[in-house]
């Protein structure tokens, strides 16, 4: 049994060749002690019949918004509410446009758009569709949204052509779907703080301070210092904390992405306006420091720098350290975490860094490749009693664990 046995799962099976998947994953539900209910879409019947999922599921499987038996015994409203969460597999590049646009024309999108739970995609497509700008388009929108929609896996694919776009193996999207169900803190742990501490927000859990992005130094007006951090995994551990019930401020530099719905975003140019920042957050129960702090920065000019035929100097002045700073304050959060962005002796560098800056955790991540502003991420948990060597995974997924364990370690 695990953590997730007696939680209920709604599945929406959606209309692609992947559909067939979907009864495994019934029954590996089942195995792990959780029951599930179907719903199939009008696409989803051409791949797999109500019969096949009835008898997988052994429960009823609903098929029609107009299902007049249905509203009489369980109106749709309570169907999508009495689940734990959501899961539709395969979600089909039509489904999920539908999902982003909020559009609710059959029974499967109209529990997506009544629901009041969690909701985890896993998405099946043609590669192109799946590159396609409108997907991609309706992918991030409902990353914002909060919904999980999971990365397809690559390969061979049912339709000839290969690359993204397989639906992620059963097995994987039973792990995903653990995660999303597990709370970040013990049901006890949330409960004292609600009588304890809710705040104006009305958000309850523990307060973590996330800091993403790379900064800004200016020159002069027109001209900066920067680095090629995107935000994006600071980004990502920032919504995976939200979704776990923690209060997150996340203090980001220059980004161009939307704010995860339910975080705090304190928008900040420079290390010293991002120390600042962290500071003015503080108390916190813990942090986790991914910026790409700029390491140097300069006396800016107040007017535009002029090339008249000669090279300026820079003069470099090197910034505060905002992560050792935090672990040698006096309201130092219960768990600090840094990451380490390195090219070469990944790991030793990342133990050098984690006792010189006294953290309690370093992330040390390769930044050799393209993992700087790409969207996927191989780590190595540094930690006082080791090191663990995570896989290469999508930076959601490294955010989901980073969470979990950060929930487990606060508990
Ligand atoms: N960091 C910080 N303030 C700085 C520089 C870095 O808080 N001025 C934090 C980063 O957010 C990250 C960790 O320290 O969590 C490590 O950052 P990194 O750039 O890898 O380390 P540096 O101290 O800059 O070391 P080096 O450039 O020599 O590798």
């Amino acid at each position: 049994m695990t953590a997730a046995a007696g939680k209920r799962i709604l599945l929406i099976v959606g209309g692609g060749i992947a559909a067939y998947k979907a009864c495994e994953l019934i029954r590996l539900i089942r195995k792990a002690g959780m029951s599930v209910r179907c719903v199939l879409t009008d696409g989803g019947a051409q791949f797999v019949t109500p019969m096949t999922l009835a008898a997988l599921s052994e429960q009823p499987v609903h098929t029609s918004l107009w299902d007049l038996k249905d509203e009489a015994e369980m109106g749709h409203i309570q169907l999508s509410r009495e689940a734990d969460l959501v899961v539709v597999v395969p979600a089909t590049a039509d489904l999920l446009a539908r999902m982003a646009a909020g559009i609710a024309d059959d029974l499967a999108t109209t529990l997506l758009l009544a629901t009041d739970k969690p909701v985890l995609a896993a998405p099946a497509m043609n590669v192109r569709m799946w590159q396609h700008a409108a997907t991609r388009r309706n992918v991030e929108r409902l990353r914002a949204d909060s919904v999980t929609v999971l990365d397809p896996d690559e390969g061979p694919m049912a339709c000839g052509e290969f690359g993204p776009g397989r639906l992620p193996e059963p097995e994987a999207i039973l792990a995903a779907l653990q995660s999303a169900l597990k709370p970040a803190f013990p049901s006890s742990a949330v409960e004292k703080h609600i009588s304890t501490s809710l705040d104006t927000n009305g958000a309850i859990g523990k307060h973590v301070i996330v800091t993403a992005g790379p900064t800004h130094e200016p020159i002069d007006p027109v001209r900066y210092i920067a680095n090629r951090s995107s935000g994006k995994q600071g980004f990502a551990i920032a919504e995976a904390l939200v979704r776990r019930g923690a209060r997150v401020t996340l203090v980001s530099g220059p980004v161009a992405l939307p704010t995860p719905s339910g975080v705090t975003r304190i928008d900040v140019e420079t290390a010293g306006e991002m120390a600042a920042a962290v500071e003015s957050a503080l108390p916190a129960d813990a942090a986790v420091m991914v910026a790409a702090v700029a390491d140097w920065r300069v006396e800016p000019s107040a007017s535009k720098i002029k090339k008249r035929g000669s090279t300026p100097e820079l003069s470099l002045t090197e910034n505060p350290d905002i992560l050792a700073g935090l672990c040698g304050h006096a309201q130092r959060p219960k768990l600090v975490i840094g990451f380490a962005a390195e090219t070469d002796d990944v790991v030793e560098n990342a133990r050098l860094k984690r006792t010189r800056k006294g953290a309690d955790w370093i992330i040390a991540n390769d930044v050799s490749g393209d993992v700087m502003g790409g969207t996927r991420n191989r780590v190595h948990l540094v930690t006082a009693d080791g090191v663990e060597d995570w896989d290469d995974m999508p930076k959601e997924q490294v955010a989901a664990l980073l969470a979990d364990r950060i929930a487990d370690a606060l508990a």
